[in-house]
């Protein structure tokens, strides 16, 4: 981001802090409960994350032409490889003798070989190997291969489509967010790994939990709330996604220094809301990725959760205290915000009430809920 920007999205926290308030919305907003329980809701749910653009990662767990990596999407498997002319491309991770997974993990290889029968690919997708040939007609070496899903890297990250048919046009999905995303340059810090809660929570009410940061003096009274400023964010939306910039405590004490001598980012975590499933959370030190999943029924998801560090992992003793803090904020989600709201989830699912109420001092979670109603409401008018 601009140091322009970031001074002025700094004056504008600063201003919230020293108020004491935060940016609202012009008015509350009711949602129904039905909306993280019902299976119709779910089934149009799924279908919309499907058909969106799907960011699967960081553009450096490609680092380098035969690098490979795997990633589950609503439990489809698949395989994206960074290819010799350094384009990325996307597979299902099927087979097509009998659909057994053909990779796994991550790392360097140029061919794939199945472990079951030992059917082999390359890293464009073609079937270079097959044992026992005679026993598979039909079945061409060189031009028989695995299917592909469009694929790019935009922005530092990973991007796929999961219909084969469909146009990724990753630059049309982030419209105006695409430079500022790629400018945190968090796509091209050191991956550290993938963190899976499978949680019995709708995915939209994962998604909640990092919109707002009205919870923090209750819920992370220990944790973010020691260095973080509660009810109090700057809110920006741009179309169907949106920024969120959490103030740190620290950001008082810019009252006292001259602009120009301002450290912005050290006094602030900027969250932002990808349509329809993703939550970047970004500062000096951590570009985290949370990855949500619509399960296998309304009150179940998977978020993947991720983090990248600027900082040189190569030093085992850096790699450790990185490891450290992605575990302690990865901690922090499952044992605090997620367990926390299975219980609202349950609540939800007794019937005992119809609705939920979001509060003028809540954009972020009115904005992503009522993106997702008109997403919805298109869908459903075009087809
Ligand atoms: S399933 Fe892959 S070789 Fe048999
Ligand atoms: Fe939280």
């Amino acid at each position: 981001m601009e140091r322009d920007q970031l001074v002025d999205l700094t004056r504008r926290a600063c201003k919230l802090a020293r108020d004491n308030t935060t940016d609202l919305a012009p008015a509350t907003h009711r949602v129904e409960a039905r909306e993280y329980t019902s299976l119709e809701r779910h089934q149009r749910d799924r279908a919309l994350v499907l058909a969106s653009p799907q960011l699967v990662g960081y553009a450096s767990e490609l680092p380098g032409p035969g690098t490979y990596c795997t990633k589950t999407v609503m439990g489809r498997s698949v395989l994206l490889t960074r290819a010799s002319d350094g384009s990325v491309r996307a597979f299902d991770n099927v087979c097509l003798h009998r659909q057994s997974q053909v990779a796994s993990g991550c790392g360097t290889a140029r061919r794939f070989t199945c472990p079951y029968h030992a059917w082999t690919y390359d890293n464009t997708g073609r079937l270079v190997g097959l044992p026992g040939r005679e026993g598979f007609p039909g079945t061409a070496v060189r031009s028989d291969g695995l299917a592909a899903l469009p694929a790019a890297e935009f922005a530092g990250f990973l991007w796929i489509a999961m219909d084969p048919g469909a146009t990724l046009d990753v630059a049309a999905h982030l419209g105006p967010l695409a430079d500022e995303l790629d400018s945190w340059g968090i796509g091209r810090w050191s991956p550290l790994g993938e963190k899976v809660l499978d949680s019995p929570i709708n995915w939209k009410l994962a998604i909640d939990t990092f919109a707002e940061n009205y919870h923090f003096a209750t819920v992370h009274r220990q944790t973010f709330a020691t260095i973080a400023r509660s009810n109090c964010t700057v809110f920006d939306a741009f179309g169907p996604h949106h920024r969120l910039v959490f103030p740190l405590n620290t950001i008082l004490e810019l009252d006292t220094v001259p602009e120009e001598q301002w450290d912005p980012f050290h006094h602030m975590v900027v969250i932002y809301a990808l349509f329809p499933n993703i939550v970047l959370s970004v500062t000096i030190a951590n570009g985290e990725l949370f990855r949500v999943y619509p399960g296998d029924r309304p009150g179940r998801s998977v978020t993947v959760h991720q983090n990248s560090t600027p900082l040189d992992v190569s030093d085992e003793s850096v790699a450790a205290g990185a490891a450290a803090v992605f575990e302690y904020a990865h901690a922090t989600v499952r044992d605090e915000d997620y367990r926390l709201v299975e219980a609202l989830q349950a609540n939800l699912e007794s019937g005992a009430r119809d609705h939920l109420l979001f509060g003028r001092n809540e954009p972020g979670l009115q904005h992503r809920h009522l993106t997702w109603e008109r997403a919805l409401a298109e869908r459903s008018s075009a087809g």
